[in-house]
């Protein structure tokens, strides 16, 4: 029923709560204080949580664990469904996600917290994956930084405008580590590596999730996809995973576990089955790992209409059965499926779930809505003079152009075709060069490509004493040659020749497997044809994932893969194309020679027939017979337009006892010509154990800004942390023996020391 009273009581409930949604909530504590005079009045979020709990209807608390979207498509926003309203309205959907917007947030807010019994707030989800407006460079870009410090500030950024538009629940971050490029969602992540996947996973919880969740500028995060969704077999999107409990602990586990302590509070389960059970209704890994091991005390959500694909898996033979088996695992929050929705009463009332598990769910909902301070004002999040001020203000632009600056890595520069010269003729060409589009990846959030600045246009920019000659070529996928020969006339005529070759941005993200990893199409042939004019050739990359470019590298003079950038990607491609700016970024993933390498990655096992460096064709070794071992570009690798050199690494001892700290360090000196920062890598080996262990493994990083021929020295502890490991056991701790550490550049051009762990 509608109340008479006026909207707004701007001096008594300041932030814009209604009066019309805080009477009832106001008569509804006191009623409930009255019956409860003895007990204390609750105050934690958990407190307020149960209490409201004690009030609630079997539907109302169903519909709390009810999530569903504003409109089918995955991106761009479409009025509101009528019936979404109505949902809300009738008690069945407490949260809903992809609308967003103050005035689209507002209005269904409203119906929630007006219209409803309780007057419980919704939470507003949305994939706020690398921006919301400003956009960032895909989160694989992002990673390439190595610089958490800016990864959180991003994070940030995208947080304060995700709130700006009204949303508080963010579906990041995504953490996944993958190791096979054929999986599209590797742009999504953080590469191969669980060290310097767990330092960004909390960074962007941090960053997501400020110091305060209930302030106005920041969202909940959500931890995905939970888990080893990076590991689906071949490559192939949805697939299944299969691996060792020992594996997924070592590798796959370690960036949930780093976000969940950083402090997010949701989780969404993924879509893959792990070892024959869905993640969806994985109670080894909802219940046993994540709330009895790691304390998670948010909740859970699935991914998108997962509950239903249980049937498909073959786990559960209809709908029903798939919700009971679900909630029975610990997902508190069913995204899309409506199974919860259609299915929950009639298990309870068939006794096939508890009351106890409904209200576990409802109660870990309210208490994260509790602590995002959505009770005490739903529109907290809902200013449209924020929203105005806050979208794509100039320090976001900035804060994307740093990013997209320090995510860019420089693979080759030979004959030092990079930096550009300003003056100079240049045929940019390419179907990369112009497109808005591209520049912004997979995740574009709301996002606008119509007015950013391609890689041409700011070439252009920074060319104005020269000449720019712009000719497409040829398209991203398609067979067509037929704009070969101006491109190669564009050459002919210029003193350098700038191709922007690689992906779209549809070959990357949710869905987007690939069974060749190459450049598409016949951008390769165009390479050879532009090769053939004599010109030096300067080749700028955006690509989702890791690309195999054996030949494109060695016809190029310079390389520089720029991922896909962002909003302010083209300016910061020029910029380090003209050498305004250093590239800096070190490859968070290995770019293997040719796809049957894949799987490969830094962290390999040595085998017991190790492949001979100094005799790589040695018969009956783990090598191939068509291929060497090595990859294009190892892990952390990437190039400068200054020189680093690295002295030898020392240590302060050569023997550990347990307990105690190493340090190692070394002096790295910017000896080049011009200031840039270097990514200074510590890597270990423990020689034997009681399960074997990786060649090298990531233990610590340090990146460093040093002028021209400034000297400095890093050194990094190396104590119990660092030392220990899964072991045969299973439990986690050191064990004594032999190690070696590694420091240096990239995972492979490193310089060695050992030392003893001793008893
Ligand atoms: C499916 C994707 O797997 C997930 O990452 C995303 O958050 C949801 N859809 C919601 O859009």
């Amino acid at each position: 029923m509608r109340s008479p009273l006026p909207a707004k009581v701007p001096a008594f409930f300041p932030f814009g709560f209604t009066i019309r949604a805080t009477l009832p909530l106001l008569a509804a504590a006191c009623c409930f204080l009255c019956a409860t005079a003895a007990a204390a009045e609750p105050v934690t979020a958990g407190e307020r949580a149960d209490a409201l709990l004690a009030r609630m209807t079997t539907d109302e608390k169903i519909s709390q664990l009810v999530l569903l979207t504003g409109y089918g498509a995955v991106t761009g926003p479409v009025q509101l469904q009528q019936s979404l309203e109505d949902n809300i309205r009738k008690g069945e959907c407490g949260n809903v996600f992809n609308v967003m917007s103050v005035a689209q947030v507002r209005k269904l807010q409203k119906i929630a917290v007006e219209d409803t019994r309780l007057h419980i707030p919704l939470l507003f989800g949305y994939d706020v994956i690398h921006g919301y407006k400003t956009i960032f460079p895909i989160c694989l870009g992002e990673a390439a930084s190595w610089n958490p410090a800016l990864i959180e500030n991003s994070e940030r950024v995208a947080a304060t405008e995700g709130a700006a538009a009204g949303l508080n629940w963010t579906f990041a971050p995504m953490v996944d580590i993958a190791r096979d490029p054929r999986w599209g969602r590797i742009c999504e992540g953080a590469g191969e590596d669980p060290f310097l996947g767990s330092a960004i996973a909390a960074a962007r919880v941090r960053g997501i999730q400020g110091t305060n969740l209930a302030a106005p500028d920041t969202l909940l995060a959500c931890v995905k996809h939970y888990a080893a969704y990076g590991a689906v077999q071949a490559g192939r999107e949805y697939n299944t995973v299969d691996m060792s409990e020992r594996m997924l602990r070592e590798v796959y586990l370690p960036p949930y576990r780093a976000a969940i302590d950083a402090g997010a509070l949701s989780v969404m389960a993924s879509f893959n089955e792990l070892n024959g059970i869905p993640a969806t209704a994985n109670r080894f890994l909802l219940q046993q790992i994540l709330r009895d091991e790691w304390g998670f005390t948010g909740f859970v959500v699935t991914d998108y209409t997962a509950v239903n694909e249980m049937v498909a898996h073959g786990s559960a033979a209809d709908e029903t059965e798939a919700a009971r088996q679900a909630l029975a695992a610990g997902v508190d929050m069913d995204m899309q499926s409506s199974a919860y929705l259609n299915h929950l009463k009639e298990l309870l009332a068939a006794g096939k779930i508890s009351q106890a598990q409904i209200d576990t769910a409802a109660r870990r909902i309210l208490e994260v809505k509790f602590k995002l301070g959505l009770f005490d004002d739903p529109y907290r999040r809902c200013d449209e003079q924020r929203e105005k001020q806050v979208l794509y203000s100039p320090e976001n632009l900035e804060a994307a152009y740093r990013m997209a600056c320090e995510s860019c890595v420089l693979l080759k520069n030979q004959n030092q075709a990079l930096p550009l010269k300003t003056g100079a003729n240049i045929a940019v060409i390419g179907p990369l060069a112009d497109s808005q589009r591209d520049l912004l990846g997979s995740w574009k959030g709301e996002g606008d490509w119509n007015f950013i600045e391609t890689v041409l246009g700011a070439i252009r920019h920074e060319n104005t004493n020269g000449t720019v000659t712009y000719a497409r070529g040829c398209d991203i996928a398609s067979t067509n040659r037929d704009g070969f020969a101006a491109a190669v006339r564009a050459a002919q005529n210029a003193d350098v020749a700038v191709l922007v070759l690689g992906e779209s941005c549809d070959m990357c993200g949710e869905a987007k497997s690939r069974t060749s990893i190459n450049l598409p199409g016949v951008q390769t042939e165009l390479l050879r044809e532009i090769k053939q004019t004599g010109k030096p050739i300067v080749l700028v990359l955006m690509n989702g994932r890791p690309l195999t470019l054996e030949e494109e590298s060695q016809i190029s003079d310079a390389v520089l893969d720029t991922w896909f950038p962002g909003t302010e990607g083209g300016r910061a491609t020029a910029d380090l194309l003209f050498g305004r700016q250093n590239p800096s970024g070190k490859l968070p993933v290995t770019f293997p020679r040719t796809l049957g390498q894949v799987p490969i990655f830094y962290a390999a096992k040595n085998t017991g027939r190790p492949l001979n460096p100094a005799n790589p064709k040695e018969a009956y070794k783990s090598s191939y017979i068509d291929c060497p071992n090595d990859p294009l570009y190892p892990f952390g690798f990437g190039l400068s337009y200054t020189t680093f050199t690295y002295s030898d690494v020392q240590l302060d001892g050569t023997t550990l006892r347990p307990g105690g700290t190493l340090t190692a360090t070394v002096t790295v000196t910017n000896s080049g010509p011009r200031d840039g920062a270097e990514v200074v890598q510590l890597y270990l080996r423990q020689l034997v154990g009681s399960v074997t262990r990786p060649v090298r493994e990531l233990k610590g990083f340090q990146k460093l800004e040093l002028k021209a021929g400034e000297s400095r020295t890093v050194a990094f502890s190396i104590g119990e942390k660092e030392l220990s490991f899964l072991r045969a056991d299973m439990t986690v701790g050191t064990e004594p023996g032999k190690f070696q550490v590694f420091i240096g550049p990239n995972s492979r051009d490193t310089s060695a020391a050992a030392f003893e762990l001793l008893e």
